[in-house]
């Protein structure tokens, strides 16, 4: 494949650069974050050299991710090896500028002065270890370190793929960091920003490796940029959302839209919509174009870095700008807003179960995301002649809208607050979500809908066979590991410091979410999965797991029916709520219902086991019956003749 070389590449890199840094300065001119501070002023240097870092670290690290995604996503062998010259030095340059970042932050956090002694290095380790903001900046660099090497040391299909998700989890402590660090809305606001930086990954990262390594007209660079164009399509959703929702719980009235922070918002309003019509316009034709008129197409191309480039630097602009001001600022925080950083719910009545809600755009995005791809596979296989069995649809939506309710709805506005509803959010997703997710039988429906890639390189379905064909997927599909890992997570979870961890820290409390619905759907689909499995226990011990499960459960929630002393007594003790149950017997009621609502999806998966074990047996039989048919019932006359053969052995004794 011809390319032309890399200086001309770095056309369209200038653009970016240009627009992020023009669009940087003029936003941090509105924002008011480059005039001198009314009180310990760090100095010009430091008042601009923090964002500026900042902004190349939001670039490098945006190239880094989105190379390494298109890399693992779209690209062939050779393909791939091209892209990782481009993961590699933006990896580097985000670890010099984030380690620039990391000084300037100090300076302008702690007023302080360059020093070349010791005493100036001892308190940088002081702000990278004791200092929240400082400790997420020094993780964000630690990944920044370790994929600057990675990249360097590994290019093969998987490495790249582990890398992608080194890059990934490297943007969570900025998310954690900034306006989103605080309290109030904390969960709202740092799941909003890691979809927005994940987003803008993908998207900008992705355009500028395109750009840098793939800008020839020729039919495979047609096929690259419209797998892009998917990528991007899903980006452009994800950012356009987050932005909004991270945009609006910053804003505390409509007076605020004409704030500073809030001009700032609509310009990069803007932005998108501009990003919004040359996505449109690739996906209507431009892609199709490219062997036509190449640099016609990369010209466009160049435009749109950079008003990418002028929408980052907005960004960084708009993250060391003053948020609006909160009229509730200066009131006396209560002790559930101290503990949570928010504010107590409504008294929980029957009805609130339903009128209550707290949403969580991360969850909320990827569960109709995984609505609005399963019904794109179904249609793909209509559209086909290929049918796809309705009540397989019907049972994949509703456990979508089962999560949605769980991460979204009254369990999770309420789960910070009662252990009760924190025990009826985790049933849900441990067994009643699972149980519904499972018979839509997603994997099959993958392997189906989407075309096999036959250029070597590997889209969603590769990873996916892939992934649940590994010697891993083997060990934790195995029906006594996913039975012993759902009865005993329980245990682990609630009588050891992770409890803790996942209700006081928002990570701990996203891993949760992770790991009980891992663990409930290997669980569960051991039992009555459709989908291809490595193992295929007997319907006996489906069931003696399942009655095992059902004591166990049993067994727990009874446990915490009879204690005597309350789980994290610190945190659900504290609350300071003056309505409902006490907490300690808040938190019998919470036994109860990790006995009730735990049994009701075992007794389903009881019957749907007892079901299937019935048809299977009614198949055999039909199968033997179909096999003495053709053999004129050979089977029938040798067993006669056996028992035949036998009643005279016993007439001769
Ligand atoms: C509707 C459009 C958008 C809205 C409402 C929006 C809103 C936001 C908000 C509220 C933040 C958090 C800032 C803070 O910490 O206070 C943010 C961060 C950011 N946004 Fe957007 N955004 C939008 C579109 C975009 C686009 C299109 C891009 C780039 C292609 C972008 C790039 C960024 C970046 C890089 C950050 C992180 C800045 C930093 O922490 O340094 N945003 N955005």
């Amino acid at each position: 494949m011809k390319t032309e070389p890399y200086p001309l590449a770095l056309r369209g890199l200038l653009l970016l650069s240009i627009g992020a840094l023009a669009v940087l300065g003029l936003g941090l001119v509105i924002g008011g974050a480059a005039a001198p501070l009314p009180l310990a002023d760090p100095g010009p240097v430091v008042r601009l050299g923090q964002p500026i870092t900042k902004l190349i670290l939001n670039l490098s690290m945006a190239t880094a991710v989105g190379s390494l995604v298109l890399a693992s996503f779209a690209a062939n062998d050779d393909e791939r090896a091209r892209l990782q010259p481009v993961a590699s030095w933006s990896a580097s340059i985000w670890l010099f500028a984030g380690a620039a970042n990391f000084i300037f932050t100090y300076l302008s956090a702690s007023g302080s002065e360059v020093t070349y002694g010791s005493q100036f290095s001892e308190s940088l380790w002081l702000f990278a270890t004791q200092i929240e903001l400082g400790t997420l900046l020094a993780f964000n660099l630690g990944f920044a370190f370790l994929l600057s090497l990675s990249t360097i040391a590994f290019g093969g299909r998987r490495m790249t793929a582990v890398n992608a998700a080194i890059g990934i989890a490297g943007l969570y402590p900025l998310a954690e960091s900034g306006h989103a660090s605080s309290d109030s809305g904390h969960a709202l606001a740092v799941n909003s920003l890691l979809m927005h930086l994940i987003g803008i990954s993908v998207w900008v990262g992705g355009l500028i490796a395109l750009y840098a390594v793939f800008r020839a007209g020729n039919e495979r660079t047609q096929v690259l940029v419209s797998r892009y164009s998917t990528l991007a399509l899903l980006a452009f959703i994800a950012v356009g959302v987050s932005g909004l929702t991270s945009g609006f719980i910053r804003l505390y009235g409509p007076e605020d839209i004409f704030s500073p922070y809030g001009l700032l918002l609509i310009g990069k309003a803007g932005l998108l919509v501009l990003l919004g019509i040359f996505g449109a316009r690739y996906r209507l034709g431009a892609i199709s174009k490219i062997s036509a008129s190449a640099s016609g197409f990369w010209r466009l191309v160049g435009v749109e870095l950079f008003i990418m480039g002028s929408a980052i630097g907005l960004g960084t602009a708009l993250a060391t700008t003053a948020l609006p001001e909160n009229p509730n600022e200066f009131v006396p925080p209560t002790p559930a807003e101290l503990l949570t950083g928010d504010p107590l719910p409504p008294e929980l009545t029957p009805s609130a179960w339903a009128t209550v809600w707290d949403i969580d755009i991360l969850w909320l995005s990827i569960a109709l995301g995984a609505i609005g791809l399963y019904l794109f596979g179904v249609l793909r296989l209509r559209s086909r002649g290929d049918s796809w069995p309705i009540g397989r649809t019907l049972s994949w939506v509703s456990g979508m809208l089962v999560l949605i309710y769980v991460t979204n709805g009254a369990p999770n506005a309420y789960q910070e607050f009662l252990f009760s509803t924190h025990m009826v959010g985790h049933m849900i997703l441990s067994m009643m979500v699972p149980v519904f997710l499972v018979p839509g039988a997603p994997v099959t429906l993958l392997s189906r809908a989407q075309t096999a890639r036959k250029d070597g390189s590997w889209g969603l379905r590769e990873w996916v066979l892939w992934a649940v064909h590994t010697p891993y997927a083997w060990f934790i599909s195995h029906p006594l590991f996913a039975g012993l890992n759902f009865a005993l997570s329980l245990v682990m979870f609630y009588y050891t410091p992770l409890f803790r961890w996942s209700t006081e820290e928002h990570l701990g409390h996203q891993w949760m979410l992770v790991h009980f619905l891992i663990t409930g759907y290997l669980f569960v689909q051991a039992l009555i999965g459709v989908d291809p499995q490595p193992h295929r226990p007997g319907y006996p011990l489906k069931l003696i797991l399942l009655i095992g499960t059902m004591a166990f459960h049993a067994f727990f929630g009874l446990s915490l029916m009879n204690e005597k002393s309350l789980l994290l007594a610190d945190w659900f003790g504290s609350m300071g709520r003056a309505w409902g149950d006490d907490p300690l017997t808040d938190q019998a009621v919470g036994g109860a219902f990790a006995w009730g609502v735990g049994e009701i999806p075992t007794i389903v998966i009881t019957t749907i086991v007892v079901w299937q074990w019935s048809r299977s047996d009614d198949r055999e039989r039909k199968r033997l019956d179909r096999a003495s048919d053709r053999s004129g019932n050979k089977d029938l006359e040798d067993y006669n003749a056996m028992l035949e053969s036998l009643s005279k052995t016993r007439d001769s004794r």
